[in-house]
């Protein structure tokens, strides 16, 4: 039987000269890729009690939705600046060049709810500690984070010190 990894496809210089890019999109092209990965976080969640999954566009909504589906919880988006049209609350967080904008409806969480958030991937952690901050300020309580992927030579688990975290492949390097 195949393993997660062995949907991943590796491209070697992209979108850059030594980076290795990893493309989970040969994990959904496949009916077998796309249940290892839905099953393999609804399994990493066992025995956690939650409300709510919360997934940034666009990636977290490709693996976030079919959990919430999967599990019958709620799914909440997190969307890049100006795509959500109720009242927002707003999080920068660093590119490798420059910052992004991350936007949560305000009336989404409420205060005491339990979240899991759901990406396909950490790289320097930016991402999902922006979407802590937006949760924690709602008032909700992240109580676990999945991930297809880590990149474990960038250490974006430093910035998610205290929080349950876990990846189903973890790549050494950037
Ligand atoms: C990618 C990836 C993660 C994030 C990880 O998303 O899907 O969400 O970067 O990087 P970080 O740990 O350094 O924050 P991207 O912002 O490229 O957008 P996409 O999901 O819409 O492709
Ligand atoms: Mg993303």
């Amino acid at each position: 039987m195949k393993k997660l990894e062995d949907y991943v496809t590796s491209i070697p210089d992209f979108p850059e000269e030594g980076i290795i890019f990893r493309d989970v999109t040969t994990i959904l092209e496949d009916p077998d890729g796309l249940s290892i990965a839905v099953d393999g976080i609804r399994e990493m969640l066992k025995g956690v009690e939650y409300d709510s999954v919360v997934g940034p566009e666009s990636r977290g909504f490709i693996f976030g939705v079919p959990v919430a589906y999967a599990e019958h919880k709620s799914f909440i988006p997190v969307r890049k600046k100006g795509k959500l049209p109720r009242e927002v609350l707003s999080a920068d967080y660093e590119l490798e060049y420059g910052t992004a904008t991350i936007e949560i409806h305000k009336d989404s969480i409420k205060p005491g709810q339990k979240v899991v958030i759901i990406d396909d991937l950490i790289a320097t952690g930016g991402t999902i500690e922006a979407i802590i901050k937006l949760v924690e300020e709602l008032g909700g309580e992240v109580v676990k984070i999945c991930f297809i992927m880590e990149l474990a030579g960038l250490n974006g688990r430093d910035k998610l010190a205290g929080y349950d975290v876990e990846a189903m492949i973890t790549y050494e390097g950037k």
